[in-house]
């Protein structure tokens, strides 16, 4: 099949959160199966220079609503598939800062034009190579004009023929505009209507891509699943419940050649579940960098994610201090984001040294080593549509401690007391209360029944969470949509 992703993230080269993971991961997989796979992605201002990368076409003409705009195109291929391509849009004004989303100061102003930009581009870069997909893949509302593309504008010609699948990476990110903001897009006017952009008066770019598209996919089966109630769905469930019957939830996969303990280069010592030894040094590593107590008898809890609502770890700093007074375990955090929260973690670092470590700030490798240097992973998400943490974590022999929402409820299984089952710890309630309790049950099994613990971390690590079976699901999905589409 021909394939064309549009993403606003691509790991390696760009990456805010999960999405990059899985649009980078998920195409290279998909690539290596045999199909032609064409990315099409911002060159921001933060991407590394690279000498593989080389110009494409210049300039590429977008069609933007009245008005033209031109960008550089350059190639280059995803590391470790050498037949796929990405398409990267240069734009000084749109995309030579930094940042994809937010600046430091808050959110561009100019989102609304930056990606109706990336998916008119997306367009006009098939027509100018005379190229044509199979199936057009988007991501999360930055993409999701593309499907209204196909089915107006695009209907006529050799494009109009791909299907559309849109997948939700986070239902709380809509791409919400002003409704004079559509007419750039370039779309008839009519489809500025309730059953279609239009929410509560303003443009919604997700709400429009998701009426448009062919089918529409979600990263987890749990979490397709409560997308379609008022508690999850962010205003979008009665649409979502509309849809039901084209909606469909695929697990993400990892990257199996990044995220490997026995193959990982980031690692001081590698290890497997047949050699521990290697994990033990990690865990020494970790506590030296961050100052804390030379101690391997004390666990870790670690945790490492964007520093919003949606991840929970305000109620890990509303229960630090007591978690501290009456437990003997060490915490050590890494994250950006609120700066409310970053500034509670430093000041619980700043008042516990050597047994909190806090690094507030984006940083690969380190993830890597508090991923093998930690006992047990925190995520007590509010919501979490797949989550990848908790699956490095497992494959890193490190338990995760998840709240029981999302793609979190698919990919760990609860501990069994009394059979030794089990990958992790799950907990219900959305509080603080129920994070501490769950925090208490995961270190008394650490202390009190170290037999349980090492059965634990032997099955976490013996799960298969690789992108072969979910990659498979999509070839299915993409088939799918181009039946419904003929
Ligand atoms: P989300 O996409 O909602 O942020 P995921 O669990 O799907 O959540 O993916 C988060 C990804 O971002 C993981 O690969 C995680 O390691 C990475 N990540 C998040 N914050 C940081 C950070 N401060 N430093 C390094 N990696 C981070
Ligand atoms: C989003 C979600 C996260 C998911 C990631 C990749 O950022 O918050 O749960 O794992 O996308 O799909």
């Amino acid at each position: 099949m021909k394939i064309l992703m549009i993403s606003p993230e691509v790991a390696p080269f760009s990456k805010v959160g999960g999405l990059g993971d899985m649009a980078g991961s998920l195409s290279k997989e998909l690539s290596l199966m045999g199909h032609d796979v064409r990315v099409v992605t911002p060159l921001y201002g933060s991407v590394k220079p690279s000498a593989q990368r080389r110009v494409a076409l210049e300039p590429l003409i977008v069609h933007l609503g009245g008005f033209e705009q031109y960008a550089r195109v350059w190639e280059e291929r995803i590391p470790g598939a050498p037949e796929s391509k990405v398409y990267f849009l240069e734009h000084e004004k749109y995309f030579g800062r930094p940042e994809i989303y937010e600046g430091p100061w808050g959110g561009h102003g100019d989102n609304c034009e930056r990606f109706t930009f990336m998916s008119r581009a997306a367009m006009d870069l098939c027509h100018a190579l005379l190229w044509y997909p199979d199936v057009v893949h988007c991501h999360d509302w930055t993409s999701a004009l593309a499907p209204a593309y196909l089915n107006t504008t695009e209907r006529g010609n050799d494009l109009g023929q791909a299907a559309s699948v849109m997948t939700i990476h986070n239902l709380q990110h809509q791409g919400i505009f002003s409704k004079e903001s559509f007419a750039m897009s370039g779309l008839p006017a009519d489809l500025f209507k309730a059953d279609g952009f239009e929410a509560l008066g303003n443009f919604n770019m997700l709400k429009g891509g998701l009426y448009h598209a062919s089918k529409i996919t979600t990263v987890s089966p749990n979490y397709a699943r409560e997308i379609k109630s008022s508690e999850y769905g962010c205003g979008l469930d009665g649409l979502l419940r509309f849809r039901a019957g084209d909606l469909v939830g695929v697990l993400n996969g990892i990257d199996t050649q990044v995220w490997n303990p026995q193959t990982d280069s980031l690692l001081p010592m590698r290890y497997s579940r047949f050699e521990l030894d290697g994990k033990g040094y990690c865990k020494e590593i970790l506590q030296t960098h961050f100052d804390l107590d030379r101690d391997h008898t004390v666990p870790i809890f670690a945790a490492i994610a964007r520093l919003y609502d949606q991840k929970g770890l305000d109620w890990l700093a509303d229960i630090a201090e007591g978690l501290l007074k009456n437990m003997r375990l060490q915490l050590v955090i890494l994250g950006a984001g609120d700066s409310a929260l970053e500034n509670r973690f430093r000041e619980l670092a700043a008042y516990h040294p050597g047994k909190v470590g806090v690094h507030i700030g984006y940083d690969e490798a380190l993830s890597h080593l508090i991923e093998a240097g930690a006992d047990f992973f925190l995520m007590p998400s509010r919501f979490e549509p797949c989550g990848l943490n908790q699956m490095y974590s497992m494959a890193y022999g490190t338990l995760p401690i998840v709240r029981a929402t999302g793609g979190l409820v698919d990919t760990v299984e609860q501990y069994q007391e009394n059979t030794g089952q089990g990958t992790g710890f799950l907990f219900q309630e959305p509080s603080a209360h129920a994070l501490y309790y769950a925090i208490g049950w995961a270190n008394s099994t650490y202390y009190d029944r170290p037999e349980d613990f090492a059965s634990l971390r032997q099955n976490a690590m013996s799960r298969d969470f690789s992108w072969k079976r979910s990659a498979a699901q999509y070839e299915q999905v993409y088939q799918w949509a181009r039946s419904a589409r003929r």
